[in-house]
């Protein structure tokens, strides 16, 4: 068997790593138009940072694993099409920061109704509104070759960071077909190959709607519990209660569940806001604006925890911030990787920069160039720095901002960071990370999100 899978991401990169690996007898080619992002996956320094991937990737790579911009002719060889292109919210138009932007998943269907000879089975791994596979059928159907292609959703629900893991033992597998004999048929071929290492009973098929619906209902239900515990973080500040406590507390009733419930600086990645707003432009688009309003607020509570994070420093620094050094630890969204796709950092780092701060920031993963990008300006931009290590952005720096997890920055050296800091030297822990009575200790102010506030605060 032969498979093919267009885009070659975050999404397409690990997860055909996996079934390369899991299936020597299937042959995987993974295509994309980027010439750069297939040379990187080609070499020895892939473009996408995931613990484990690798060694994933060295272990079929040439064998059965197969990364080229040969998209027509992986499309001709192959019985099996993944389709793993990026939906970015749309920026223009009608459903402008709110609708999913389609055009890439067009122009593969565009490229599939082309160069197929033979019919295939495509698999939308893409996040992707509900009844794209409609739309990826009309295209396909309109072509006047007469192949009977069938359209399967099979959306990916693993994390970054932890793709590798999830990748390899996942909750579940979840495929919607059509319910016709030949729809039912493509489902099962695609099952046989999960099965090859997924355990039956953890492989749900579904129809069609119902799977496209899953995935962005599954990312709205972790998206509202962040954004829940995160509303509750802001009380927590205001009434002494300290958030851990509670999500620990709650999280130990077994019908809630201990996970997803850690406040932050806010929830980043590619899909979580994207999603949620797809559910609520999809709730509008149906007529329902009091479902849309309800999930918009997932995202208007995450919008304002970025801010007030933002506004807690401001305010705490004397309400100025112009001139100081302001050190960022960490830009990617979360720990362990590489990816900064909406992450909380970039906001505020943009409110910062308003303000006029001189920031420094560092990040163990992320290059200089990715953030250069995602602010939006040159790499020469007067007052932003990009530090080699957490201790070079700290010296000289008035407040210390925690924005990921990352494992490191829990064993800094902080007796030193505080010598080379300017006093009062202030920690705002976004992600409640640090040990705070060892910080106070050594003379640190510190704030953390949802933790009772010092006596000190404004
Ligand atoms: C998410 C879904 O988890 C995954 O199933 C889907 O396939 C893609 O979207 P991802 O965005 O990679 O995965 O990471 P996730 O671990 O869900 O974290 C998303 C954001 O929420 C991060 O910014 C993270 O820091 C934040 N988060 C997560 C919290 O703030 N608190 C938590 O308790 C959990
Ligand atoms: P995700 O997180 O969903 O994997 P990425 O942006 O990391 O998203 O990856 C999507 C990839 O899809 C990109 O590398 C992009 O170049 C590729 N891509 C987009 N459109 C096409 C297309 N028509 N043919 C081939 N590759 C495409």
């Amino acid at each position: 068997m032969r498979i093919c899978c267009i885009g070659a991401g975050y999404v397409g990169g690990p997860t055909m790593a996996m079934i390369a690996a899991k299936c020597p007898h299937i042959r995987v080619d993974v295509v994309d138009l980027n010439a750069t992002r297939i040379a990187a996956w080609n070499s020895d320094e892939l473009p996408v940072y995931e613990p484990g991937l690798d060694d994933l990737v060295r272990s079929a790579r040439g064998r059965n694993l197969f990364f080229s911009t040969e998209v027509k002719e992986s499309i001709k060889a192959a019985e099996i099409i993944f389709v793993s292109v990026n939906t970015p919210t749309k920026t223009f138009g009608v459903g402008a920061h709110k609708a999913a932007d389609l055009r890439f998943i067009e122009s593969v269907a565009r490229s599939i109704a082309e160069a197929a000879d033979t019919p295939k089975i495509i698999v939308e791994k893409s996040t992707i509104p509900v009844r794209t596979a409609e739309a990826i059928q009309t295209i396909l159907a309109s072509s006047e070759k007469g192949l009977n292609h069938q359209v399967l959703s099979n959306p990916e629900f693993l994390a970054e960071g932890t793709a590798v893991a999830d990748l390899n033992m996942p909750d579940r597998i979840l495929i919607g077909g059509e319910q016709t004999e030949a729809g039912l048929a493509a489902v099962e071929k695609l099952v046989s190959v999960y099965a090859n290492w997924v355990p039956r009973e953890r492989i749900l098929t579904t129809n069609l709607w119902s799977s496209e619906l899953s995935k962005l209902v599954a990312n709205a239900f972790l998206a509202q519990r962040i954004s829940s515990i995160n509303s509750i973080s802001a009380l927590c500040e205001k009434t002494g209660a300290d958030v851990d406590e509670v999500a620990r507390a709650i999280g130990s009733d077994s019908r809630i569940g201990p996970k997803f419930l850690k406040s932050s600086v806010g929830f980043g990645g590619s899909c979580f806001q994207k999603d949620v707003l797809n559910l609520v432009y999809l709730c509008g688009h149906f007529g329902l604006p009091e479902v849309a309003e309800y999930w918009n607020q997932v995202i208007a509570m995450n919008d304002w925890q970025k801010h007030r994070f933002f506004e807690r420093v401001l305010r705490t620094l004397f309400n100025t911030v112009s001139g100081k050094r302001v050190a960022i630890l960490g830009f990617a969204f979360k720990k362990d990787t590489n990816d900064t796709r909406e992450s909380a950092a970039i906001y505020i780092c943009k409110d910062l920069m308003e303000e006029r701060a001189k920031i420094a920031i560092y990040d163990p993963k992320v290059e200089a160039e990715q953030i250069c990008q995602d602010l939006e300006i040159e790499s020469n931009h007067p007052g932003i720095e990009y530090s080699a290590s957490a201790a070079e952005a700290a010296a000289g720096a008035h407040a210390l901002l925690v924005l990921t997890e990352w494992d490191e920055f829990r064993k800094l050296d902080f007796e030193a960071i505080y010598k080379s800091m300017v006093k009062p030297a202030w920690i705002f822990d976004g992600r409640s990370l640090l040990d705070h009575a060892k910080l106070r200790q050594i003379g640190f102010k510190v704030y953390s999100i949802g933790k009772p506030l010092p006596p000190e605060s404004l």
